[in-house]
């Protein structure tokens, strides 16, 4: 399939995020990444509810939701019922991780599943069958803008063999330090949603940028 691109609105203008949200709808972007951080799982507080709610009231596009928060089992229902289409939590933050899969799909969202940078794509060898995303962070999560950890494309490549041998359909999405000079090289090892904050949104023209991340050129 054709690789998905996701901006995040982590580096959107809080300040004008309608228009910045507009943007992103006549864009060639294909969903919303929406990170939501609790100051405790991550050492960062993005924004929580209310901020989502009037996200999804003008979003065209699909809801790319990731948790950054302790206990994510607490808030299935809250971002189902704000309008969450793909919902992902990390392994790291989940103790009883194929229960949580099964409510979130339970509700009718895809389910997707993140690993720190460093958490080995192995752990999820007893339940990469379960979900439909498995979420590579390239940088540790918590803030926008920071370096590409070069190791993730060893990761994203013993993950795409994973899914192969498998034969599982199960996207892989990286986040974190994604930009126009190693979109192109994510894609090929194996990629299949590029989320983006900074590249686009501190982008002379983010409209341009996206759609240079979509056609990799
Ligand atoms: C980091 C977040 C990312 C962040 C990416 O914890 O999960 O989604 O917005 O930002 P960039 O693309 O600027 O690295
Ligand atoms: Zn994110």
């Amino acid at each position: 399939m054709n690789h998905l691109i996701a901006p995040s609105l982590l580096a959107a203008d809080f300040a004008n995020l309608q228009r910045d949200i507009e943007m992103v709808n006549r864009s060639q972007a294909d969903w919303f990444h929406l990170d939501i951080m609790d100051g405790v799982f991550v050492p960062n507080i993005s924004f929580g509810m209310p901020v989502v709610k009037a996200i999804s009231r003008h979003a065209k596009k699909p809801l790319d939701v990731h948790l950054m928060i302790v206990d994510p089992d607490r808030y299935l229902e809250t971002f189902h019922s704000l309008g969450a289409a793909i919902l992902t939590v990390h392994y790291e933050a989940c103790t009883h991780l194929h229960r949580t899969i099964q409510k979130i799909k339970s509700m009718g969202m895809k389910a997707g599943v993140v690993l720190n940078p460093h958490t080995p794509v192995h752990v999820l060898e007893d339940t990469l069958e379960e979900v439909d995303m498995v979420l590579i962070m390239s940088v540790n999560p918590g803030f926008g803008a920071q370096s590409f950890i070069e190791h993730s494309y060893a990761k994203i490549r013993r993950l795409k063999e994973m899914i192969r041998a498998k034969n599982a359909g199960v996207l892989i999405e990286v986040d974190g330090g994604v930009d126009l000079t190693n979109a192109a090289k994510l894609v090929a090892a194996g990629v299949d949603v590029l989320v983006a904050g900074n590249t686009v949104f501190a982008s002379e023209n983010p409209t341009e940028t996206i759609l240079r991340l979509k056609n990799l050129y």
